[in-house]
C-alpha cells in the first residue's frame, strides 16, 4: 500500500479523497484542511495544518487554493514526501521556479494535476496524430463553453482572476493542446466579461501559434450552458452531465479528427471529394484514478511524472499570456 496525505477537502480534494479511500493499493493516512471540524474523516486522522503533521507519508496530494501551492509543495518536499499538486502548478512563474529548485535539491518528484493526460481519449488522439494516418495537423478549433452555477463564485479565492475560466479550465485544454501539437510560441486574443461583470475573465477567444507551424483557435466562456467542452463531451466529471459532443476539430493534411468523439474523417484528397467518417471506440477510464496510480508509480520509482513542474510551468506561462491577451480592460478596474 502506498501511504498518502491529502491537503484540501474542497471541490477537487473531495474527489481525490474518495478515489484514494476506494483504491485497494492506496492508503490515506491523514487529511489536512483548516476548515475541518471532525477529528476523523472515514476513519482517517485529520489536521488543520501541514505543520501539525508528524507522521510523514510517501506522497502528498495538494488540492488547496492556487496561491498556497508553492509554499506547501516546498514544505512537503523538505519533509521527505513526493508531491501531486493540483493545477495551476503555482500562481506565478517565479513560484514555479522555486518549486522546481526544491524538487531538484531534495531529489523528490512533483507531479502536477493535469489529469486529462491520463484520459484514454486523449491518449488515443495522441496515437492517431502520431500515426500520420490523416497527415500532419495544420489547424484546429477548440471550444470550452460552459456555464458555472453562480454559487461557484461565492468562495473568496474564486471571486478574482484565479477563479476565472482561463486558470481553472482552459489550463487543462492548453496542457492537452501542447500534448497534441507541440509548444505554443504565440498568443493573440480578445475577451469580455459582459454577463457577470466580475473582476475576472469570462468570455474570450484566442489564436495560438505552435512551433510546428500549426495554428489553433480557442473560444471560451464560463457563462453559457452549451454542450461543448471537454468535461461535457467526455463525461469525465461526476458533476457535469455527458453530452457526447465534439468540442475540438483538428484539421490535418489528409483528413480531420473530432475530439473527444474521435470521429475520424479521411479519404478525400480535395474539396471535390467527400470524406468518409469512421468512429474510434475507446474504453472508458477515470483519469483522476489513473493519475493517482501514476503518482504511486512515481513514488515507487517506476515512472517519471508525465506532467512535471517544468512542463506545467510552460502551460502556466501560456495561461498568463492568454490572461493578458484577453483582459476585459473596460470592466477590470
Ligand atoms: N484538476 C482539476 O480538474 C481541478 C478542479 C478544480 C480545482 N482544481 C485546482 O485545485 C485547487 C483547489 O480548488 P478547489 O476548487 O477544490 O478549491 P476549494 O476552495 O473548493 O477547496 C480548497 C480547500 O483547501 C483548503 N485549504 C486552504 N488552505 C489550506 C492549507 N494551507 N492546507 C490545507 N488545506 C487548505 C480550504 O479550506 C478548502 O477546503 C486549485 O488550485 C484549483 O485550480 C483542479
Amino acid at each position: 500500500m502506498v501511504k498518502l496525505l491529502l491537503a484540501g477537502t474542497g471541490l477537487i480534494g473531495h474527489r481525490h479523497m474518495q478515489h484514494i479511500l476506494e483504491h485497494p493499493d492506496l492508503e490515506l493516512v491523514g487529511v489536512i484542511d483548516p476548515l475541518i471540524t471532525e477529528e476523523k474523516i472515514e476513519g482517517v486522522k485529520t489536521y488543520h495544518s501541514l505543520n501539525e503533521v508528524n507522521k510523514v507519508a510517501e506522497g502528498i496530494i495538494l488540492a488547496t487554493p492556487t496561491d498556497t501551492h508553492a509554499d506547501l509543495t516546498i514544505q512537503s518536499l523538505e519533509m521527505g514526501m513526493h508531491v501531486l499538486v493540483e493545477k495551476p502548478v503555482a500562481a506565478t512563474l517565479l513560484e514555479a521556479d522555486k518549486m522546481i529548485n526544491a524538487s531538484e535539491k531534495t531529489g523528490l518528484s512533483i507531479l502536477v494535476g493535469h489529469h486529462r493526460r491520463h484520459h484514454p481519449l486523449v491518449n488515443e488522439t495522441i496515437n492517431i496524430l502520431k500515426s500520420g494516418k490523416i497527415g500532419r495537423p495544420v489547424a484546429a478549433s477548440l471550444m470550452w463553453l460552459m456555464r458555472k452555477q453562480d454559487e461557484y463564485f461565492d468562495v473568496e479565492w474564486r471571486k478574482g482572476i484565479d477563479g476565472g475560466p482561463i486558470k481553472q479550465n482552459l489550463i487543462h485544454d492548453v496542457d492537452t493542446l501542447r500534448a497534441f501539437f507541440g509548444e505554443i510560441i504565440s498568443v493573440v486574443g480578445s475577451g469580455t466579461n459582459i454577463v457577470r461583470n466580475a473582476k475576472r475573465h469570462e468570455n474570450g477567444g484566442v489564436v495560438l501559434g505552435f512551433n510546428t507551424g500549426m495554428v489553433a483557435t480557442v473560444a471560451f466562456s464560463d457563462a453559457t450552458p452549451t454542450p461543448w467542452g471537454f468535461e461535457a463531451g467526455t463525461g469525465e466529471s461526476p458533476y457535469i452531465p455527458k453530452t457526447n459532443q465534439s468540442s475540438m476539430f483538428i484539421a490535418c493534411t489528409n483528413g480531420g479528427l473530432e475530439f473527444p468523439t474521435l470521429k475520424l474523417w479521411s479519404g478525400a484528397s480535395n474539396w471535390n471529394e467527400k470524406p468518409i467518417m469512421e468512429h474510434q471506440n475507446i474504453s472508458e477510464a477515470a483519469p483522476l484514478i489513473r493519475q493517482l496510480e501514476h503518482f504511486s508509480d512515481v513514488i515507487r520509482g517506476k515512472a517519471a511524472p508525465i506532467v512535471d513542474a517544468k512542463s506545467a510551468r510552460e502551460t502556466l506561462a501560456v495561461i498568463l499570456q492568454i490572461e493578458q491577451a484577453t483582459m476585459p480592460v473596460a470592466k477590470f478596474e
